[in-house]
């Protein structure tokens, strides 16, 4: 019989109670303490969960509670003190994205991860769901054929962030989703933005990143649009695929579009373009929710000692991306290239090959 992990969440915010949820509905899996320096908010989820201890020490969270791996969902700016301290006390650890404030942190913390034998998983929550991974299928699968750019939108009014921009705090996921579809890391990137209402904290950024052989992606991300927006279209040399997350049944769909220019032509009245019209169709989707096969895969990681899907090495890869957009935004845009010395072996392409093991299905709740 596999032995039970004992987990504790540190941060019942938002995102926390989640975790907290997921955890405590997987089997092999002993949702054991809950640590918020915030006392309502510990109440609050001790009142859900009476069963589980509450802490506001994270000294006596982290060293009294015989804890196996420790969940990390506050705000950014805690990740790396937070994150660190869990490693050096030999727990396995999952920490929110982003998994840190710069790549310098993200590193030191692969290094202990590495060093004391433990698993480090960052939750890039959409590498984890249905559609995305059917894109992927359909992707490799050689559907699509070449791709050609990926447009991506993600907006709605709020959750206005202190401590990070617009970004930094929407952008990973279209980010973790781009780089998992092209499986490469990219050559340069631009950003542009604006701080609205916070100074110095853009509430609204565009971001381009550009790939081998003329490939590239651009990012919408918003805290100030009326309507939420969670959209990507993903254009390949022969068909198209618009993935719409805000639908309920049907957030994929395939189109089989294209347009081609004539090989070779006499005259400019020989000259058309060839527009392909044929049909559309929307892809199975099994419904599962994305963070429970997260936490899923961090307990089977924990379990084969095999790396995670969204491993620190893609954490790291995700948070120079943001350096950079960070660096173009006070450049004005101008882009920011990254040297092929300081290529990264690309989680995203290895990660490819990893398949995450499906949660089996059975209710989750406290
Ligand atoms: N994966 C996703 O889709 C997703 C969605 C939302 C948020 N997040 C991430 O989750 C994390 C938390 O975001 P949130 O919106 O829940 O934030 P939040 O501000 O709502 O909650 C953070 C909680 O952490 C507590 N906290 C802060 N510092 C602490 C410390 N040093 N020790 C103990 N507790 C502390 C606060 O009291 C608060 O209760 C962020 O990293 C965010 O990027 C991820």
């Amino acid at each position: 019989m596999t032995k039970s992990t004992a987990v504790g969440v540190i941060g019942c915010g938002y995102w926390g109670p989640l975790l907290v949820r997921n955890f405590k509905g997987l089997p092999n899996c002993e949702l054991k303490a809950l640590c918020d320096v915030n006392e309502e908010r510990l109440k609050h989820l001790k009142s859900l969960y009476p069963e589980v201890e509450g802490a506001t020490d994270y000294d006596h969270f982290l060293n009294g509670l015989n804890l196996d791996a420790i969940v990390v969902a506050t705000p950014v700016k805690h990740h790396f003190p937070l994150a660190k301290a869990a490693l050096l006390a030999g727990k396995h650890t999952f920490i929110e994205k982003p998994m840190a404030s710069s790549s310098a942190e993200c590193e030191e913390l692969i290094d202990i991860a590495k060093r004391n034998g433990l698993i480090l998983m960052i939750d890039h929550t959409f590498l984890y769901s249905s559609p995305v991974r059917k894109i992927v299928d359909i992707v490799e699968a050689g559907d699509l054929g070449d791709i050609r750019y990926i447009n991506s939108r993600r907006l709605n009014l709020g959750l206005f962030q202190k401590d990070i921009n617009v970004a930094w705090d929407l952008a990973p996921h279209d980010i973790s989703i781009i780089l998992h579809i092209l499986g490469e890391f990219p050559v340069s990137i631009n950003c542009q933005g604006n701080a609205h209402v916070t100074p110095q904290i853009e509430d609204v950024t565009n971001m381009s990143l550009s790939f081998r052989n003329n490939r590239f992606a651009t990012i919408q991300s918003s805290w100030l649009e009326p309507r939420k927006v969670r959209e990507m279209t993903i254009v390949g040399t022969q068909r198209m695929i618009v993935y719409d997350d805000l639908q309920t049944h049907e957030k994929i769909r395939v189109y089989d579009v294209r347009v081609e220019r004539p090989p070779h032509y006499d005259s400019f009245a020989e000259f058309h373009y060839s527009y392909h019209y044929g049909d559309s169709y929307i892809p199975h989707i099994q419904q599962e929710e994305p963070l429970k096969v997260a936490c899923q895969h961090f307990l089977d990681c924990i379990a084969s000692g095999r790396q995670p899907l969204s491993s620190g090495q893609a954490g790291l890869e995700m948070v120079r991306i943001l350096e950079a957009a960070s660096a173009s935004l006070n450049m004005n845009g101008a882009p920011v290239d990254f040297s092929p010395a300081e290529e990264l072996p690309v989680a995203a392409k290895t990660g490819r090959n990893l398949r995450v093991v499906e949660a089996p299905a059975r209710a989750v709740g406290g």
